[in-house]
């Protein structure tokens, strides 16, 4: 582990029957969440460790069928994607069309001034993502672009602070049509503010997020400065007229600002936030989390408190096919990074660290367990433990050493007493320094 992440070791024992926020290895950020194919995709910004101002430098990407155990994809898509962008990697959303994914971004533009940008990926949901058009889709000096496509197939550019604007994409998603337009921040649109002026009279202050459900269209919001809560308005159209609903999201969660995203998905409605609990959090190192939702029969949005459980599982995970190491409900400890086999695997892992994954489902038992490892040191074990990270030991495997951290090996050992649905940990235990990496994992019946 890194030192800034190892000083939170203590306080992340505290924290370990939760599961919000969703990721531990680094802190993100203004999450904006995606469906595609029976998953959910988690495009966020990230935080640098310990920076003193916003030091953001590139976009992650995870997935969960779960909602619980998130996938890490790491960053398929950074400020060196736009070679005209030279800082600022902000609040951004992704969407589908065609079969190709267009992940709309606000980045610092070497003129000075905020523009937004579009990456492309042709290779499904997680990238690689490359810049689109070669130069900004859109620069008023203005960010937190949000996107939707319309029944109709009109798609819409929305973003801003302090203004609202928005203009109507081409099919191409890389083009628009017609003039750039500002939204009449009033009142009754987006609920008066205390102490407003005449550039912020109203709530809104950033970050939109729009969508439709039925036929009503919703524009969430970053509300009010500073610290933020989340505010939410309907119109008849995606072009509005807005009317204000209230607040979705008091201020809470020690960070001054926040970045609503909404989706449903298995039949039930999320509320994806940031806020500064991961240990070491604040306004500079947030966190996303998430929260599960019901609207009232009339539609509307209710009032939802941050909380340190999260969402419900939807479903278990299944042991029996290989599942990625970086595959987390919590984590203590460990970092991220790109494999030479492919893909992600874990780093960082040293004496005493662990990774939970909730829910797994032993409905056969299980009796022996697999997994990839490599370790230029001399490795050291895998303790396979059921419901906490002190539980039940059903498993201990020996790690060696394999001549270099990207030198992959498979292991295997046995198990017992791995029954029912249980959440597993994976702790590990060792020498002095990093001990080993970690890729995949797999039981067998
Ligand atoms: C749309 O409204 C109907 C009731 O008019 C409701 O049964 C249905 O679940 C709603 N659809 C969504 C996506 O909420
Ligand atoms: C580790 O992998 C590298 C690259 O594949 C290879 O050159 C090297 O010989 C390997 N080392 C050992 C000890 O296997």
């Amino acid at each position: 582990m890194k030192a800034s992440i190892l000083s939170l070791s203590a306080a992340l024992v505290t924290l370990t029957a939760a599961d919000n926020p969703i990721v531990q290895t680094i802190y993100t950020a203004d999450p904006a969440p995606l469906v595609h194919e029976g998953r959910v995709y988690l495009y966020t910004g990230h935080d640098d460790d310990g920076a003193t101002t916003f030091v953001m430098n590139d976009w992650r990407v995870f997935s969960s069928s779960d909602m619980v155990n998130w996938q890490d994809h790491g960053s398929p898509m950074s400020l060196k994607t736009f070679s005209w962008a030279t800082a600022q990697a902000w609040a951004g959303q992704a969407v589908e069309r065609g079969g190709k994914f267009y992940w709309y971004v606000p980045v610092r533009h070497f003129s000075g001034a905020m523009a937004v940008g579009v990456g492309v990926s042709d290779d499904g949901p997680t990238g690689p993502f490359r810049d689109a058009i070669g130069e900004p889709l859109v620069m008023n000096n203005e960010i937190d672009p949000t996107v939707f496509i319309d029944d109709d197939g009109q798609a819409y550019l929305y973003w801003g602070n302090p203004g609202l604007w928005y203009v109507k994409l081409n099919e191409d998603m890389v083009s628009y049509s017609g003039n750039v337009q500002q939204v009449t921040l009033t009142a009754e649109g987006f609920g008066p503010r205390q102490g407003g002026n005449g550039q912020r009279p109203t709530t809104y202050e950033e970050g939109p997020w729009l969508y439709k459900r039925n036929d009503t269209y919703y524009m969430l919001f970053a509300a009010s400065c500073c610290s933020e809560h989340l505010g939410w308005s309907t119109g008849p159209s995606a072009e509005g007229p807005w009317t204000y609903g209230g607040v979705l999201m008091p201020t809470q969660g020690s960070s001054f600002t926040n970045h609503p995203g909404v989706i449903d998905f298995e039949g039930s409605s999320y509320l994806f936030y940031h806020n500064g609990a991961l240990p070491g959090g604040g306004g500079y190192q947030r966190s996303v989390a998430v929260e599960r939702f019901e609207y009232g029969a009339d539609g509307s949005l209710p009032t939802l408190d941050m909380t340190d459980e999260g969402a419900p599982q939807v479903g278990t995970l299944d042991p029996y096919i290989r599942q990625e190491a970086e595959t987390i409900a919590w984590s203590s400890g460990v970092e991220t990074e790109p494999c030479s086999a492919g893909g992600i695997n874990v780093w960082a892992i040293d004496n005493g660290d662990y990774i939970k994954v909730k829910g797994v489902a032993f409905v056969d038992g299980a009796v022996s367990f697999a997994a990839s490892v490599a370790s230029q040191s001399s490795g050291g074990r895998i303790e396979l433990r059921l419901g906490s990270v002190d539980g039940t030991l059903v498993g201990t495997c020996d790690v060696p050493g394999t001549g270099g951290w990207q030198n992959w090996t498979e292991i295997e050992c046995e198990v017992s007493g791995a029954t029912g649905t249980q959440d597993l940990f994976f702790r590990f235990t060792g020498g002095g320094g990093e001990l080993f990496r970690f890729d995949w994992w797999q039981f067998s019946q």
